[in-house]
């Protein structure tokens, strides 16, 4: 069969699968019947960001099963067989949604099926900076589990995100292969119509984060291609159906690689490597992708797919927990003649010295010297420990400062990891990131618990209340510039973020300090210097100098944006947002949602619904995007009245903001425990409800003018 016949004959296949299937349902639950897939404002994301129409019912399902049968046209031309491959991911999406009925959960552990908006939001920030450089797909079932097993591994060394389907789930269980979202390897499903929630997770990064118009298709294939660095590794045999998807996956940009020989070869897009060994290079080299390649000298892996792993109790060998005992973790900036560049001492007891399972100090100081090393990037670089020893294997790591907890697990130990192989960790990577700041660095790491009570106490404290002082005094009065942040126009070409010290991008992930410290190391690069000499209207926050900035980065594609406004040309958003807010009409208020909460809120739209209606960096009055930690300060929304408009947040996300959050309303209006006046889901989602708490509680923003 020529590739033509088996594509549209995959095709057929499926068409005539999804035909019966709906038939079956409607017949089933009647025509009225409402389909979705959870946690998601795009509908059937796929069909919908094909043809910008949104399918609620059986009956509309029906109806666009009618719209895809336009797509099987039937000449032998390149188009139609791209189409035929797109109209079967399309049937196979239809197949999948199908499944999702009356809220049902077809798909149980290890297996993801959809996944939700939040997640793909998520994956922004990892993507724009490379720290995920491709999305690996791979399909079938391997000549061998062990061949399996050995494939994805070295993907998963590489940072990059594996999906699979099909038999080969099986066969990284049979092997005991540890799978799963935190360890960047994703199961789906067993049937290959499980294919489309990897094909769904591409099209809606187009929508969220490149503001491509649902319905266009030709702007949406060029934006996977061009954007979106997913490639496909399917085993043989591979029959007509996968053929058919591997057109669409074509289509969209991604390169199919298959053992199967005689398979029609298409240069770059459709390629034979019967030898699995070498799919890893060759699926790279087809889609283009780079790797950072990190060496360190230590007997486990490191790779950000690890960053995620958690060791459980059972699991661990050894444990140190700021929590109990004394620990520390530091940067300090000395003079070039007190730093011997890659030395590296341990003092105190090795892990081989600790009881299994026992709970221990740690503290360790890295010294660092460089021409042009400022103390305000001690924070930027320490903040980073956290990342660089959670991508060793089989070691965790959370938390700061003096409060941070390390497991390190039997498999790690067995392996030989030492206590030294952390400050290896350090050394190399501090020296990779922060080489254009730091010319010597040295590790120091105390296990000898009266050296971290010393460390801690007389060390470490006193320089992290001293850079608290600094943080404090840093407004946006008291400094000469803001910067830019450009990082996520990746994905999202017109977006630009404006970082001051009160605001920080709406990622979360990139502070003021951050900012500068980005554009120190890279003056090229990302962070830009924007000065702020030419104020137009301070209390929006408005500048010329802003102005002029963000119409130059964003290519035009915006004139003004104000730094304190949610309404008057707000900042824009790419999609990666920590928390989205969002005018509250019947209290003059506003309600904020973070990323993880799914439930509803008093807008009538979940976190993922108020997402969608902003982002791709254009300009929403009334909903922006934000991090976490702008939520407590007194620039939030300041020329609408400030944090006082605040009338709604999950409740978790209260808990964290609390602290802070009370502090400045302390300040600003004297109001004590202002959060006991935020609504929350456990005391509202509906306006009238929420309305009459905050009646009773006497919240301020009742009292406010309308800002609409
Ligand atoms: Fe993206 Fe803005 Fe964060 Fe930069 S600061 S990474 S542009 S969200
Ligand atoms: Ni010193
Ligand atoms: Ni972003």
């Amino acid at each position: 069969m020529t590739l033509f016949e088996s594509v549209f004959a995959g095709n057929d296949a499926v068409y005539g699968l999804t035909e019966g299937a709906i038939n079956q349902a409607i017949e089933k639950y009647g025509a009225d019947k409402a389909v979705s897939f959870p946690d998601t404002a795009y509908s059937l994301p796929c069909y919908y960001a094909v043809t910008g129409t949104k399918v609620g019912t059986l009956a509309e399902l029906k109806d666009a099963l009618a719209v895809v049968k336009t797509l099987m046209t039937r000449e032998k031309r390149t188009n139609d067989v791209f189409m035929s491959g797109v109209a079967t991911a399309l049937c196979a999406e239809f197949i999948e949604v199908l499944k999702y009925i009356d809220g049902a959960v077809p798909y149980e552990a290890p297996c993801y099926g959809h996944l939700a908006d939040a997640v793909i939001r998520e994956l922004g920030v990892p993507l724009v900076t490379g720290d995920i450089p491709g999305v690996a797909v791979i399909l079938g079932k391997a000549p061998s589990a062990q061949e399996a097993a050995d494939l994805v591994k070295s993907y998963q060394s590489q940072g990059i995100l594996i999906t699979l389907v099909g038999d080969v789930i099986d066969q990284l269980e049979e092997v005991g292969y540890k799978t799963g979202a935190n360890v960047r390897v994703i199961p789906l499903g067993k049937d290959v119509t499980a294919v489309i929630h990897v094909v769904s997770v591409a099209l809606r990064a187009a929508l969220i984060f490149g503001n491509v118009k649902p319905g266009d298709a030709a702007t949406l294939m060029d934006y996977t291609m061009k954007r979106v660095p997913a490639f496909v590794n399917a085993f043989a045999p591979l029959n007509d159906v996968i053929v058919a998807c591997g057109a669409g996956a074509i289509a969209l940009g991604f390169p199919v690689i298959t053992n199967q020989e005689d398979v029609a070869r298409v240069p770059k897009s459709l390629i034979c490597q019967k030898d699995i060994s070498k799919w890893n290079a060759t699926s790279l080299e087809a889609r283009d992708i780079k790797i950072k390649i990190t060496n360190i000298d230590i007997p486990v892996a490191f790779a950000s797919a690890f960053e995620g792993e958690i060791i459980r109790r059972k699991d661990m060998q050894v444990e140190f927990d700021g929590s109990r005992v004394d620990c520390a973790e530091l940067v300090h900036t000395c003079d070039a003649s007190e730093v011997e560049d890659h030395k590296i001492t341990v003092v105190g007891p090795e892990v081989d010295d600790m009881e299994l399972g026992s709970k221990n100090s740690i503290a360790y100081v890295v010294k660092v010297a460089g021409k042009n090393m400022q103390p305000d990037f001690e924070p930027v670089i320490e903040r980073k420990f956290h990342n660089y020893i959670n991508c060793i294997e089989g070691v965790y790591h959370t938390g700061q400062r003096d409060m941070q907890r390390i497991r390190i697990s039997k498999d790690a130990f067995a392996a030989g990891f030492k206590i030294k192989h952390i400050g290896e960790v350090l050394y190399t990577q501090v020296k990779n990131e922060f080489d254009a700041v730091v010319d010597k660095c040295e590790v120091t790491i105390y296990t000898d618990p009266a050296e971290c009570t010393r460390i801690r106490h007389e060390v470490a404290i006193p320089i992290f209340e001293k850079r608290d002082d600094r943080l404090n005094t840093l407004t946006d009065e008291s400094v000469d510039v803001y910067y830019s942040c450009i990082l996520c126009q990746a994905f999202s070409p017109s977006h630009v973020c404006v970082v001051t010290p009160e605001r920080l991008g709406l990622c979360g992930a990139v502070s003021w300090l951050d900012a500068k410290a980005t554009h120190e190391l890279d003056p090229n690069g990302p962070c830009q210097v924007i000065t702020k000499e030419r104020p137009i209207d301070e209390n929006l926050g408005s500048y010329e100098d802003v102005d002029e900035a963000v119409k130059k980065l964003s290519q035009g594609a915006l004139e003004h944006v104000t730094l304190y406004s949610i309404m008057q040309d707000p900042m824009t958003s790419c999609g990666c947002f920590e928390c989205i807010c969002g005018i509250e009409p019947f209290s003059n208020g506003v309600v904020i949602a973070n990323r993880e909460y799914a439930g509803m809120t008093p807008l009538g739209m979940t976190f993922s619904e108020m997402a969608s209606m902003t982002g791709g960096g254009v300009q929403t009055p009334g909903f922006m995007g934000h991090g976490k930690h702008f939520i407590s300060s007194k620039k939030f929304m300041k020329a609408e009245g400030g944090i006082e408009r605040i009338v709604w947040m999950p409740k978790e996300l209260k808990e964290f903001v609390a602290e802070r959050l009370n502090n400045t309303a302390k300040e600003l209006y004297g109001i004590e425990n202002f959060t006991d006046m935020i609504g929350d889901e456990t005391i509202a989602t509906d306006p009238e409800t929420l309305v009459g708490f905050l009646t009773e509680k006497g919240h301020p923003a009742l009292a406010l003018d309308p800002m609409m």
